[in-house]
């Protein structure tokens, strides 16, 4: 007989604890504690009439790869990101704020593939047809091959599913699916994860490719996606500024490609556009010869994004000096400030400095470190950066600036755009080739020489 015990899950990250905390031991948010009944099964979660896949031990030598079963979603931007196109039989989770354009992108990969003739079942457990069709309509003509299935019980879908067998499924979204099996409401961590197991079977038991749609929430109201984060094959967060018009969808996890690439999309009235050159994208509109203002270059998976770094420094009204930063981890620009006073001679820790890269997009990449140096720089002394001049290089805290990977390709990607001077680690010059030759290039090894070069050698 079926016991029920309460348990306390942690609703951002999924830990489960006897008691109540005030702080998750996990991922340490507060408050995120809350009380949910779960019932243990003797089954071990497996109860009859679920989809078993039948398999035994093989040799791993006699398994077949899966070489080229990917199937191209028609969206470059998301195929890039998936690693080349979906594999077959795999749970992809698409994570992000709600009103970012999760379904919006969903149904627009749901549109092409049943264009290419794949049998598509769209799962809403959120919007009603009516709503749906009203988005179909923005974005185009829907193939009579795409159907649409409003319900959010899990054991409904997986009759359903296995009768139709539809190649591709896409649940949007997880937080409002339910199992019966489990008394908690729907959004609560254990429905979340006992709806994901039993897709997760859905789709290795009968090769079905499945994308969840996860909302990431702040309040903590329901279950993040991180909670099924380890479940399932692929992770992707669709990010950006709901306000601005791009969106920038990003791999946390993929088990059949690389993770570091990033698709560029922009939200327009008729749906998302594939933004194919977002270095354009991210500078236009930047304001030239305009003291703070720097053009970096970051390397994102395979493609370099040039992005503007804006610098503010103004003197401190209070003992304590502010640092804000957007796009940058503010913990990295208080590391660059202290280099740059201890190694580069300019002391800025009687002045508020703030940080943004343009855009909205966010930058994890040390390469922007040298952008970011020089933004400050140039603001507090008032030396405009010329328009044509951009930089990139690490930052070391003995102040020494050290040579990024791919530097070929990020002069390439700056001399496309124009940019004729490039302040560049002096260790990239021989691997930087025939670029070496050029006399626009400024070739910088430390801090302070970075600062004098901004000073002298790049003026306009
Ligand atoms: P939606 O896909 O519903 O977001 P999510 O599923 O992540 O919650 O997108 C909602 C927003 O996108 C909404 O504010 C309207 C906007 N939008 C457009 O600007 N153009 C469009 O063509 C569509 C369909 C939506
Ligand atoms: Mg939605």
């Amino acid at each position: 007989m079926a016991k029920e015990k309460t348990v306390f899950f942690c609703q951002n990250c999924g830990f489960e604890s006897s008691k109540w905390m005030g702080q998750c031991p996990g991922c340490r948010s507060w408050n995120s504690f809350v009380e949910e009944k779960v019932r243990k099964t003797a089954a071990a979660g497996r109860p009859d009439g679920r989809v078993r896949s039948c398999s035994a031990p093989v040799s791993l030598a006699e398994v077949d790869a899966l070489g080229e079963t990917r199937t191209k979603t028609g969206i470059r931007e998301m195929d890039r990101v998936l690693g080349g196109g979906i594999v077959g039989g795999s749970l992809i989770l698409i994570g992000g704020d709600p009103g970012i354009g999760k379904s919006t992108l969903l149904l627009q990969v749901c549109r092409q593939l049943s264009l290419d003739g794949k049998r598509v079942l769209y799962i809403s457990g959120e919007e009603s047809r009516h709503q749906i069709k009203m988005r179909a309509d923005r974005i185009g003509e829907m193939p009579g091959s795409l159907r649409l299935f409003c319900e959010t019980s899990i054991e409904v879908i997986r009759e359903t599913v296995e009768r139709d067998k539809p190649e591709v499924i896409v649940i949007d979204s997880i937080q409002t699916m339910y199992a019966d099996s489990i008394s908690s409401a729907p959004g609560s961590v254990s429905q979340v994860r006992e709806a994901t197991a039993a897709l997760m079977m859905i789709a290795k038991g009968l090769g079905i490719t499945v994308f969840i749609v996860g909302h990431v929430t702040k309040d903590g109201s329901v279950a993040g996606p991180r909670v099924l984060e380890h479940m399932v094959d692929t992770v992707l967060y669709f990010e950006g500024d709901r306000h601005a018009s791009y969106r920038i969808l990003r791999g946390v996890k993929n088990r059949f490609g690389s993770t570091d690439e990033i698709g560029v999309f922009e939200m327009r009235s008729d749906g998302l556009v594939e933004v194919g050159n977002p270095s354009e994208y991210m500078l236009s509109g930047r304001p030239e010869n305009v003291p703070g203002s720097v053009v970096s270059c970051s390397v994102e998976g395979t493609r370099p994004v040039l992005v503007e770094i804006q610098a503010l420094v103004s003197k401190t009204a209070f003992g304590y000096p502010r640092r804000t930063a957007a796009g940058v981890d503010v913990n990295r620009v208080n590391l660059l400030l202290a280099v740059l006073e201890k190694r580069g001679g300019v002391d800025l820790s009687s002045y508020d400095a703030y940080v943004n890269i343009a855009g909205g997009i966010r930058m994890n990449e040390p390469a922007v470190d040298l952008g970011i140096v020089l933004a400050l720089v140039s603001c507090h002394k008032n030396i405009p950066v010329p328009a044509d001049c951009a930089v990139f290089g690490e930052v070391g805290l003995s102040g020494e600036i050290r040579a990024v990977r791919s530097a070929d390709q990020r002069v390439a990607e700056l001399k496309k755009l124009g940019f004729a001077k490039i302040i560049m680690p002096l260790a990239n010059k021989n691997k930087a080739g025939k670029a070496s030759e050029d006399t626009g290039t400024v070739y910088v090894s430390d801090i302070a020489e970075a600062v004098r070069a901004l000073s002298d050698k790049v003026r306009p």
